[in-house]
């Protein structure tokens, strides 16, 4: 269920509500491929960074520890136990990632294990399958994610295929909810618009997947490649024709400052593995810009990352114990530095919503868009 409680110009505040509980919108979901954040940070480490929704992946649990096993130990939720809203990915991201390791047909796609080379075949009642296994609260659409830029030809191909294959795992999915063993019978499935950089391709294919009444529908198929100044371009081109009452999820992005502007533009949710690699980097974020924590020059410095943030890093130690820790090679350091950026970016969204619900988010927007990246 969802339903928009406020409005500023285009961008929007809701509430969205699963059968594991309800998310405050917009929202960011952290990124948990495998059932864990990377940089050894747990589901239990989710609530003290404000994460309302976890997200994983369809394809890496498929392949380990295997769907099947997933749902025998009672679903993912149990398995590492998060008891929050829970959305899982396809495996149509691997189809643009792993380019070099499949083959796309008509009935789905043959990879070859990046573990071990075995043959995979993920077509959608396969994905719909192992979505069900995992028992996630939302399940997305298998599509192909494209990459930018590319022929105009080979868009109107996989978009028209993109969307056969949405309408089996409409069917599938149904079928599946309703079978006795089910884990999660109430999981919802979103839709995912593809196009390229094409604007009528992108309106076209999602007029065509939004008469297949989803509960909710994603832009897939951006920050893979274009200028960001078209990423904006798509989405304004193609929000007016995805509907209003549903929630809307921008796939893979993005910045601080993608995320303010795709709000800007109707948005309503977000994931990105950005934070957490950048955190693995030394990259952190504070509401002053970004710093980098191996610089000399944060030597002696006993602030706090971010002398605002009440993440667990920040509540305990300095600047200068962290830069210890990376320079020494500490596991620590990364926990710390993931959990701050991770803390960050769900502050970001929570202070967006404040901005909306006190009718200053263009205040916020013009404040912060550009500033925080
Ligand atoms: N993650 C980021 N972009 C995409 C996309 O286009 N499709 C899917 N399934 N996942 C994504
Ligand atoms: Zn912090």
């Amino acid at each position: 269920m969802f339903e928009v409680i406020k409005q500023e110009g285009r961008a929007r505040r809701g509430v969205f509500t699963c059968p594991h509980g309800t998310a405050q919108t917009p929202v960011f979901m952290n990124v948990g491929t495998q059932g864990a954040i990377k940089g050894a940070v747990s589901a239990h480490d989710l609530k003290d960074i404000g994460c309302q929704i976890e997200l994983s992946n369809t394809y890496h649990l498929h392949l380990r520890p295997g769907d099947k096993v997933v749902k025998e130990l009672g679903g993912l939720h149990k398995f590492m136990d998060w008891n929050g809203p829970m959305l899982t990915d396809s495996g149509g991201f691997q189809v643009f990632s792993l380019a070099s390791l499949r083959k796309i047909k008509e009935e789905g796609v043959h990879f070859s294990s990046h573990i071990d080379g075995r043959k995979i075949f993920m077509g959608p009642e396969e994905s719909m399958q192992i979505q069900s296994n995992l028992g996630s609260d939302i399940a997305m659409a298998f599509d192909e994610c494209i990459e930018n830029p590319a022929p105009r030809e080979y868009v109107e191909r996989s978009i028209a295929r993109t969307t056969r294959w949405l309408e089996r795992c409409v069917i599938e999915h149904k079928r599946l909810n309703e079978l006795p063993d089910c884990v999660n019978p109430g999981q919802m499935l979103f839709g995912i618009n593809q196009g390229g950089t094409y604007a009528d391709l992108r309106v076209q294919h999602m007029e065509d997947i939004a008469k297949l009444d989803c509960d909710g529908y994603a832009i897939g198929g951006l920050a893979v490649g274009e200028p960001t100044q078209v990423m904006y371009d798509i989405i304004d081109a193609v929000e007016p024709h995805m509907p209003k009452e549903k929630p809307r999820y921008l796939m893979g992005v993005g910045t601080p400052s993608n995320i303010i502007e795709a709000v800007a533009r109707g948005v309503d949710f977000f994931d990105c593995v950005m934070p957490a690699r950048n955190a693995r980097h030394g990259k952190l974020y504070t509401w002053k810009g970004t710093i980098n924590i191996k610089n000399e020059k944060y030597k002696l410095d006993t602030r706090p990352i971010d002398e605002t943030c009440t993440c667990p890093a920040c509540q305990h130690f300095s600047r200068a114990y962290l830069r210890h820790l990376v320079t020494a090679g500490e596991m620590l350091a990364m926990r710390l530095a993931v959990l701050h950026n991770l803390h960050f970016y769900n502050e970001l969204m929570q202070r967006i919503r404040d901005s909306l619900d006190n009718g200053t988010f263009e205040e916020f927007r013009a404040t912060y868009s550009g500033m925080l990246d």
